[in-house]
């Protein structure tokens, strides 16, 4: 198809549009911003970190070196010096710590091991066979975990890659040749896209390495085969020349975080998928809409100067009689989760659509409870979307749980009440609450969409974010990554900032107009069970400059100092001992400067920063070995020479921070 007007804000990887037209305000309340609620919650202690970390460990992650257990509040606390910002281009530590970058963009893990050419000279086959760029979620699956171990001295570290940088992947940045772009660049972009499972080893000097050969070692790009899972496999507005019947796609995009399973696989999150299709219909479908479709799309893969399938269906506009005979369906099948079984090299990735249909940045599990229900969270990440959950309707048993648990239950979308109470909104036709408020919303208009029902559930899962309008979900600042806290069950979510919000917008959840820093939230499930309906919600953390304070019933509680300024919270992770890591995806002018990690105890909200990434990153994803002495720290999209700096092309890679005298980093 021909060059549109390309929308400028697509050059902008972080663009997201706001797509939210809807007025889900139903609690706006304008309240100052300093948070002004009750005591905290405390829930019951007892960590379950079997369940958080897959299969059968225990008593992993503790300080304790003497065979005793140490408490769940001293394992969190916070034992280093906090390190300043800085503007350096180099990962920053605190004294005492190390790092080493990693598995950089390029370097090669699988096949026939093909060189990484700093020219940008490699080829899209040999990009197929390399790490992807712009790495992001990250988790370390210890090797021996199917058979019950925890092994912190080799795993496979499975990882995303999120987009890409044109500039630095190919040796003149992207190019046209009569408005076409050439296949194989083309090729190239797509392989730089998606995950990569690794299989990498500690030697007995604590170096690590990839296990060169090993049969895990895998690529999963922007066109590997996969299949349509849950209810919306077979719907008829999955159709393409593809897949006919509706139950398969190619390829999975813009993975942002993800979430291990409890039983031991890897779910890659579809982010802003929408920017990767172009539709030059005069008009365009609600489950494009809702979710910024443009006429042109951010790369032009489209515009590839070649007929195959594989690239002709990011044109998503109807040309064909039929849609089997066209790409129309295309960008129906991206928007969800998408299970990696990465002990299973040859396993297909299966997209599990019973989690719902959105700009998906991740997933959190609850830990898992033998003959209970399987419980995970997911935030959509835009402006004024909103946080779900899904209640598998099969229990979990350890020795036969597997993907098909999240293959049917119920997806709820989340209720933020302005009196720290909170509800789970259910999203299934069959709850008569759900059901009567669609039935209630047929003939209007529901943001930017004339609403005239939905099909049955494969349509309402297709169309989450209509779907959460319609049963009064509260809008959120752009809800990133999720985590649960092992020893106290609570959830937390960074929310990392939304400049569009207005005063007349604001509800107590999301109680700054204008909100350019962000804030982390928390909730208790009701009884701390994660099946509940309802929840008591609060706000962890405020981030801004110095000063910034958190409030609880007249109380500072936090107030942000040199040692800990912070702002737009993204990547978040519990370790194994309970302490949690944050994350930053913001401005990188003063006075936070450079992007950054932090370490902070959950109990009383001390915050140290504890990391610092070189120039023009953001820093997302974090993960230890079980033992929590290695930890991989992601880096996405430096702008200088970094990490090698006789190398003029920068190269997302993996920070590994180990502890000097080998002991439990953050303790
Ligand atoms: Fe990919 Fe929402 O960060
Ligand atoms: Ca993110
Ligand atoms: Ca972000």
């Amino acid at each position: 198809m021909a060059k549109h007007d390309l929308d400028p804000n697509y050059l902008d990887p972080n663009y997201e549009p706001v797509v939210n037209h809807t007025e889900n305000t139903p609690f706006h309340q304008v309240l100052s911003a300093r948070m002004q609620r009750r005591t905290l919650m405390k829930g019951s202690v007892g960590a379950a970190l079997a369940s958080v970390m897959g299969l059968g460990l225990a008593g992993c992650g503790s300080d304790s070196n003497d065979g005793t257990t140490s408490s769940n509040v001293s394992s969190t606390d916070i034992g280093f010096k906090a390190v300043p910002t800085s503007t350096a281009n180099e990962a920053v530590v605190p004294e005492g710590y190390s790092t080493e970058a990693f598995l950089p963009w390029g370097a090669p893990i699988t096949g026939s091991y093909p060189a990484y050419k700093p020219d940008g000279t490699n080829t899209g086959a040999e990009q197929e066979q390399q790490m992807g760029m712009h790495h992001d979620g990250v988790h370390f699956f210890p090797i021996d975990l199917k058979a019950g171990g925890n092994s912190s001295s080799e795993g496979l570290l499975v990882m995303n890659h999120e987009y890409i940088n044109q500039g630095a992947l190919h040796a003149n940045g992207a190019t046209y040749v009569n408005d076409m772009r050439p296949a194989d660049e083309v090729r190239k972009e797509i392989a730089a896209h998606g995950v990569s499972v690794v299989h990498i080893k500690r030697d007995t000097n604590g170096k690590w390495d990839i296990v060169f050969g090993s049969p895990f070692n895998r690529r999963i790009t922007g066109n590997t085969e996969m299949d349509i899972r849950g209810p919306v496999r077979g719907y008829s507005k999955l159709i393409t020349k593809y897949s006919p019947d509706a139950t398969e796609t190619r390829g999975t995009l813009n993975n942002c975080a993800m979430g291990p399973t409890p039983w031991g696989t890897y779910l890659a999150a579809e982010e802003n998928w929408h920017g990767y299709f172009a539709n030059g219909d005069a008009t365009q479908p609600r489950e494009q809409t809702r979710h910024g479709v443009g006429s042109s799309s951010r790369y032009d893969w489209e515009l590839a100067d070649s007929a195959a399938d594989q690239y002709v269906r990011f044109n998503v506009s109807t040309i064909g009689a039929t849609a089997a005979d066209d790409y129309r369906n295309e960008a129906n099948t991206y928007g969800y989760m998408v299970e990696i079984d990465p002990f299973t090299p040859e396993s297909k990735p299966q997209k599990r659509t019973a989690l719902g249909r959105f700009g998906h940045e991740g997933v959190i599990f609850a830990p898992a409870k033998e003959g209970e229900p399987v419980v995970c969270y997911s935030g959509d990440d835009s402006r004024f979307e909103y946080i779900y959950k899904f209640v598998s309707s099969k229990p979990y048993y350890a020795a036969t749980a597997g993907g098909y648990l999240l293959d049917e239950g119920t997806l709820y979308v989340a209720r933020f009440n302005d009196d720290g109470s909170g509800d789970w909104l259910s999203l299934d036709l069959d709850d008569a609450d759900f059901a009567a408020k669609v039935a209630a919303a047929e003939g209007t208009q529901v943001g930017d969409v004339q609403f005239d029902g939905f099909e049955n559930q494969a349509d309402v899962l297709l169309n989450t974010r209509l779907a959460a309008d319609i049963a009064g979900a509260t809008p959120m600042d752009r809800p990133e990554w999720g985590a649960v806290d092992p020893n106290s069950g609570q959830v937390y979510f960074t929310l990392t900032n939304n400049s569009r919000r207005t005063e007349e917008q604001v509800n107590a959840a999301n109680p700054n107009a204008n909100n350019r820093t962000g804030h982390i939230i928390r909730w208790s499930e009701e009884g701390n069970d994660h099946t509940a309906t309802s929840f008591d919600w609060d706000i962890f953390v405020f981030a801004g400059e110095q000063g910034t304070e958190t409030v609880v019933d007249d109380e500072v509680i936090v107030s942000l100092t040199d040692d800990n300024i912070f702002n737009s919270p993204d990547g978040l992770w519990f370790d194994y001992n309970g302490r949690l890591w944050i994350q930053t995806d913001g401005s990188d002018a003063a006075p936070y400067q450079n992007n950054m990690m932090l370490a902070a105890n959950p109990e009383t909200r001390e915050i140290k920063r504890f990391f610092v990434g070189p120039v023009g990153c953001e820093v997302t994803g974090v993960v230890s070995t079980p033992d929590v002495k290695t930890m991989f720290v992601n880096i996405q999209h430096p702008d200088g020479n970094w990490p090698d700096s006789s190398d003029p092309r920068p190269r997302d890679a993996t920070v590994i921070v180990t502890k000097d005298d080998g002991g439990v980093i953050g303790a």
